[in-house]
């Protein structure tokens, strides 16, 4: 039967909407494997924990399969009050996302008038430009290295309209830490309705390097109540899957978060998960000291010509490679190793590689000297 045809896509949906490109996650492994005919392939490419979730978050999912005909709690009381414990604020300075993505999209949909503009350095986390552009707001970004975002240029940005500055620390894709002073020169700068988000998905990890100074997000919230921290469970706790992820904020923009989130948005079993894995700290501990394991591995033994691993306080290093990337990805794809070409970024020369196990490291580290020789 001939079915009617929609109107062509200009004539359905805004021209903001027309312009997005979808986000591009890293090539899963099943697909690798299926369009090479291998197997045991490994993906170092989207910053998980190798070591997998905790035993203990394993066991509260277990627990709770028999509820899932029911609704979540939708305001996550017993993960929201642990948190709370756990970080020694209010549980009304807390609210909870599918992912700290999803809350991302929550502040700009909540925060950031069709006139307001997103502001952040270069080099940052794709899903900024994306949260902004599809709620249609103009992003801004500004100056930024593999070594760090020019703090100057991000003062120089800021402009009445500045509604969001967006920060990550440790960042994604460089793994460079921004340090307290230069948290305070940013929010000094920073109209009094404008919010600071410091993103700390690598939070934890960022411990495992006492000697390195950087902000804490939560010190500069008690400092200024427009900082908006956000933080995820799908990093060093090891539920990526689960998707959830929360942000300590004055209860103000709590209270405006709340007004944009879609119903029973952070199911039970991410909730029950995210609850133990939260008490497991052995857990985060070996987790954030096998990160610093991997990056001084990384730091120390991949060598080459013009190539570059650049100092990381997270679970992935970014590689300038003194070359075009994509035929070292090609190559690494071959020896069955999935890392993350950067040409995204606009570094068509680097490659970002997450921190594999132990075992798994010399392959990476094997495959990288092999390649880059
Ligand atoms: C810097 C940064 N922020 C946020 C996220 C989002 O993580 P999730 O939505 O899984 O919490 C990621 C994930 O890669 C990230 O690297």
């Amino acid at each position: 039967m001939a079915s009617p045809h929609l109107p062509p896509l200009a004539a359905l949906a805004p021209a903001h909407v027309r312009d997005l490109d979808a986000y591009q996650p890293g090539k899963p492994i099943e697909e690798l494997e299926r369009e090479l005919g291998i197997t045991g392939a490994l993906k170092v490419a989207s910053n998980e924990n190798p070591l997998g979730p905790s035993p203990k978050a394993l066991a509260a999912v277990a627990a709770a399969l028999g509820t899932i005909h029911l609704y979540p709690d939708a305001a996550g009381h017993a993960l929201r009050q642990a948190l709370a414990a756990h970080l020694d604020v209010g549980p009304d300075y807390l609210a909870l996302g599918a992912g700290s993505n999803d809350l991302l999209y929550q502040l700009v949909l909540a925060l950031v008038g069709p006139d307001e503009e997103m502001l952040t350095p270069a080099l940052g986390f794709l899903s900024y430009r994306l949260a902004a552009a599809v709620a249609g707001r103009r992003f801004v970004s500004t100056a930024a290295t593999p070594l760090g975002a020019d703090v100057d240029a991000l003062i120089a940005g800021i402009t009445p309209r500045t509604k969001l500055c967006v920060i990550g620390t440790p960042n994604n894709p460089t793994g460079a830490v921004w340090t307290m002073a230069e948290v305070a020169r940013v929010l000094a700068a920073l109209p009094p309705t404008a919010l600071l988000v410091i993103d700390e998905a690598y939070y934890d990890y960022a411990a495992a390097w006492p000697e390195v100074e950087h902000v804490d997000g939560l010190v500069a919230l008690r400092r200024d109540p427009r900082v908006v921290v956000l933080r995820t469970f799908s990093k060093i706790y090891g539920l990526a899957a689960l998707r959830v992820g929360y942000a300590v904020a004055d209860p103000t923009v709590i209270d405006i978060l709340g007004r944009v989130v879609r119903t029973f948005h952070v199911g039970t079993l991410a909730q029950v998960a995210a609850k133990a894995a939260l008490d497991d700290r052995e857990h985060v501990q070996r987790s954030a000291a096998l990160g610093r394991r991997g990056i001084e591995r990384l730091r120390a033994e991949v060598r080459g010509p013009g190539v570059v691993v650049y100092p990381s306080l997270a679970n992935f290093a970014l590689i300038e490679t003194g070359r075009p990337a994509g035929p070292l990805y090609d190559a690494l794809l071959r020896r069955g190793v999935i890392v993350r070409p950067m040409a995204a970024w606009g570094l068509p020369t680097c490659l970002r590689v997450s921190i594999a196990a132990d075992d798994q490291m010399d392959r990476v580290v094997g495959a990288l000297c092999d390649v880059l020789a």
